[in-house]
């Protein structure tokens, strides 16, 4: 096996569930196992990520404590062809792409990282994106922002406007020379950096990283309105 993802879905979902109207802290389960369109979040993104025909292995990074019921929860068959091994994840993302890094079959040469999050990617997305790893070893997706973008000052001050047509808002699937990503991990652990994505810890090892358009269906589940949003475009394509 030379190229695999990992799904990340270790997440506790915070901010979905106190955005939810009647938060109930202890009863609802990790964000990836909420359903839209009558699927968990964590089947959605194996789905699409086992139809992209370049990767050979999907593996589920669950929260600790998951690994025996992580399946029965998300819907999920865990002996399905082209699935790997469930593993734990960590405290932080990063903590969770790590744990994953280390379970994968030593073969395996390129990787793509998946948040379940995003569970509406199209396979054709994730087969852009891993073309162009392949390529050149490192890429994600991501769409042009939309709107203006400041930075502010530490007095709250409006500090500098980066040109609009330069920027581009991360997604996932990011995919990857394995041994950039672990060099990047490696690197990161020890300046003490924690990224919220993978490609700016691999672009910091001085990587040249690929930026490959996504797709605005795409989106990230953050809060419960996301999950609304995700609910009527899933009814309006039909799937
Ligand atoms: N994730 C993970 N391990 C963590 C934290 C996040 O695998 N320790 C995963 C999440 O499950 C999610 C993806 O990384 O699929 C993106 O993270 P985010 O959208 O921030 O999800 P959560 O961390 O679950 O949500 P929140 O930050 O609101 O708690
Ligand atoms: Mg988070």
């Amino acid at each position: 096996m030379r190229v695999a993802a990992l799904v990340l879905a270790a997440g506790r979902g915070e901010r979905l569930r106190r955005s939810l109207p009647t938060p109930s802290a202890e009863a609802s389960p990790p964000k990836a196992f909420l359903a839209v369109g009558g699927r968990s979040l964590l089947a959605h993104s194996l789905a699409a990520l086992q139809a992209a025909p370049a990767l050979e292995g999907v593996m589920p990074v669950v929260p600790p404590g998951w690994l025996g019921r992580w399946a029965g929860a998300a819907g999920v068959e865990p002996e399905a062809p082209g699935l790997l091994p469930a593993v734990e994840g960590g405290a932080l993302r990063q903590d969770s792409v790590a744990a994953g890094l280390a379970a994968l079959p030593p073969t395996v040469e390129h990787v793509a990282i998946h948040d379940a999050a995003r569970p509406l990617v199209h396979p054709e997305a994730v087969s852009r994106v891993l073309t162009a790893a392949l390529v050149h070893g490192a890429a994600f997706l991501a769409e042009p922002v939309a709107d203006t973008i400041h930075r502010a000052d530490a007095d709250g001050n409006l500090a500098e406007t980066p040109d609009r047509s330069d920027l581009w808002a991360a997604q996932t699937p990011q995919a990857f020379r394995v041994d950039w990503l672990r060099e990047a991990l490696e690197k990161a652990r020890a300046d003490g950096v924690t990224g919220t994505d993978d490609a700016g810890l691999v672009a910091r090892c001085g990587h040249p990283v690929r930026v490959v358009p996504g797709d605005p269906a795409n989106r990230k589940i953050t809060l419960a309105s996301d999950l609304r949003w995700a609910e009527i475009h899933l009814a309006e394509r039909g799937s």
